[in-house]
């Protein structure tokens, strides 16, 4: 039996979804059940009470765990909540633990620079010396993040793209194919000591990004280029909290300074997973990319 986290997020919900319909059995550890009703309607998931800072509340959700795939926000208290978790299983006799980690596809800027990446940087570290055997599962930008609604999603009332990047090219990747490789890899011989990078199949620039959001949803969507300034203005007028403006503030100086991305679809080949293009993404979405925009 494998445990999840993280199950109740972006990409812990998708990657949950992914083990149910393949009907591969898991353990999920949530903070509170009752916030997610619809955990209990998929086949095959046991879901267990437990907050990962907590080591008290993880004694039934370790028990006969042999493998975890660790998720959490990606938030200031990321680098705390996952070495607690990290602690926590090594002291329950977890064998292996499976980070869900990241990493941006630009090819030119310092990963250190970016506080998200170094955060991670520190976890992958203190997991390879917590005598836990380890494997890091490293996506670039989640294609879910152009949906409207997210923190950089579009706008779905303007339809446009309103983002301080000039003409970089990023490579995002659906988060369904990292729930099937997540699936495979977690029932995989071999994945100990290893890092697996993934990206999208395409480096595109955020106007070849709204091009095919155009072309799925047959309405005009554009990219409009704002200056890093402006972009802070509009997220302090969303509510966003400061550190926040802050963080994507950062994220956007960086991929603004590294025009170019890598596509790496080693891990997807490793795995047997087929890469869904942006196109494809934004087609199987079109509705949600034109609900809010007819709203
Ligand atoms: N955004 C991107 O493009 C991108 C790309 C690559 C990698 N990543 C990484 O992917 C990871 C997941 O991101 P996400 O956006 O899916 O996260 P998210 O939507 O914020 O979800 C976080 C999940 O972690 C759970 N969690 C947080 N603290 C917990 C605790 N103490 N105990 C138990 N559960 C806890 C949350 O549960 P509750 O419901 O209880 O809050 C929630 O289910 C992050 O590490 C991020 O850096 C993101």
């Amino acid at each position: 039996m494998h445990l999840l986290t993280g199950v109740t997020g972006l990409s812990g919900s998708i990657v949950v979804r992914e083990f149910a319909r393949q009907a591969v059995p898991v353990r999920v550890l949530v903070r509170d059940p009752d916030a997610a009703p619809w955990l209990r309607e998929l086949p095959n998931v046991q879901v267990v009470r437990g907050d990962m800072t907590v080591a008290e509340s993880l004694t039934a959700a370790f028990d006969g765990i042999d493998r975890a795939l660790m998720i959490s926000s990606p938030r200031g208290d990321m680098v705390r909540t996952q070495c607690r978790f990290i602690d926590a299983a090594a002291a329950a006799g977890v064998r292996h633990i499976v980070k869900f980690s990241g990493k941006e596809s630009g090819t030119t800027f310092d990963p250190q620079a970016f506080r998200g990446t170094r955060w991670h940087l520190e976890i992958e570290n203190y997991l390879e010396n917590s005598g836990l055997a380890w494997t890091h599962l490293r996506p670039s930008q989640f294609m879910q993040l152009y949906l409207p609604g997210t923190l950089t999603g579009v706008d779905a009332k303007r339809r446009a793209l309103v983002m301080p990047i000039g003409q970089s090219r990023l490579a995002p990747v659906d988060i369904a194919d990292i729930a099937r490789v997540a699936v495979a890899m977690m029932g995989a011989d071999g994945i100990e000591g290893r890092a697996f990078d993934m990206t999208g199949p395409e480096a595109l620039t955020m106007s070849e990004i709204t091009d095919r959001i155009s072309a799925a949803t047959g309405r005009a969507f554009g990219y409009e280029e704002v200056t890093l300034e402006r972009k802070r203005a509009l997220h302090t007028a969303e509510g966003l909290p400061p550190e926040v403006v802050d963080l994507l503030e950062e994220i956007y100086r960086g991929r603004y300074a590294s025009p170019e991305s890598q596509v790496n679809l080693s891990t997807h080949h490793e795995f047997g997973v087929e890469p869904t293009s942006f196109a494809d993404f934004a087609r199987r979405h079109a509705a949600d990319f034109t609900a809010e925009a007819a709203a």
